[in-house]
């Protein structure tokens, strides 16, 4: 399984601090906002990484993250979005990077307080289709909100004004080789992006959509608000937190590799 982290856009609901520089590259406590998403995936045993990234000072991200031998990886692989065309048409450039395997999908801006290690070990046995995570927030009309019935999953909206739900759908996303096959039609939305809600719901009309309610806390980090929610979150205890480190590490690297 392959990781795949989106770190585009122009963060326009963080101007001026994104003026001349790229959201991702923010300080987010003690480490610019994009560790949070790399550790996120080296914690779930996924070492082929590429960033998408665009907007302002691209360059920038080399500089930081150069081979992203700082989380162990022995290379990182970068690619371009030019222009805001929204989260799947980011990750259309992901395509020849994935080759054909399972993907997880982080947003950049996106931080937790565990791990996704249970989700990702159950994706790997998953046959094909697609895996979302959910989390109870106080807030559900910010973002994607997820209806369930029993144990289903029966259809995602983009942040409704009357949400069916509390569950949000965060920004953490699996998927099969499928998910380029499905972005290829979308049209934009009336915000002018290519909608990963759309690529969702495509997966759950197809009966090929599981989810997982993530445990600890959630947050983006892509408006003033969340980025101090996020700073206050990170440094009252720490992100990316493992069970059992040398354990869990071992157990889903071995799930991951198939060893
Ligand atoms: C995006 C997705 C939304 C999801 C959120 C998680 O929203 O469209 O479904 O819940 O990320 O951070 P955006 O940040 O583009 O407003």
């Amino acid at each position: 399984m392959k990781g795949v982290i989106l770190a585009g856009g122009l963060g326009s609901r963080l101007a001026p601090l994104t003026r001349v520089t790229n959201k991702h590259l923010l300080p987010v406590y003690n480490k610019p906002m994009i560790y949070y998403p790399i550790e996120c995936l080296v914690n779930a045993g996924i070492e082929e990484i590429m960033v998408v990234t665009g907007g302002n000072d691209a360059g920038d991200f080399l500089r930081l993250l150069g081979n992203g031998k700082q989380f162990g990886l022995q290379d990182l692989h970068y690619t371009y979005q030019e222009g805001e065309g929204g989260i799947a048409d980011a990750l259309r450039l992901a395509e020849h990077f994935a080759d054909g395997d399972k993907i997880v999908v982080v947003l950049g801006d996106n931080i937790i307080e565990k791990n996704i290690q249970r989700a990702v070990g159950e994706f790997f046995a998953q046959r094909s289709g697609a895996k979302v995570l959910l989390k109870e927030v106080p807030d559900p009309e910010r973002f994607g909100v997820a209806e369930l019935e029993g144990n289903r999953i029966t259809g995602i909206e983009e942040k409704p004004k009357h949400p069916k739900s509390n569950l949000a759908v965060i920004g953490i996303y699996m998927y099969d080789r499928q998910v380029f096959d499905i972005i290829r039609p979308l049209t934009p939305s009336e915000r002018g992006e290519l909608e990963i809600t759309d690529v969702n719901n495509a997966y759950i009309k197809q009966g090929s959509m599981t989810y997982d309610v993530l445990d600890g806390w959630w947050t983006d980090a892509g408006t003033f608000e969340s980025l101090d929610k996020a700073w206050r979150l990170v440094a009252s205890g720490g992100a990316n937190k493992l069970e059992e480190p040398a354990l869990a590490g071992a157990k889903t690297k071995q799930r991951i590799s198939g060893e």
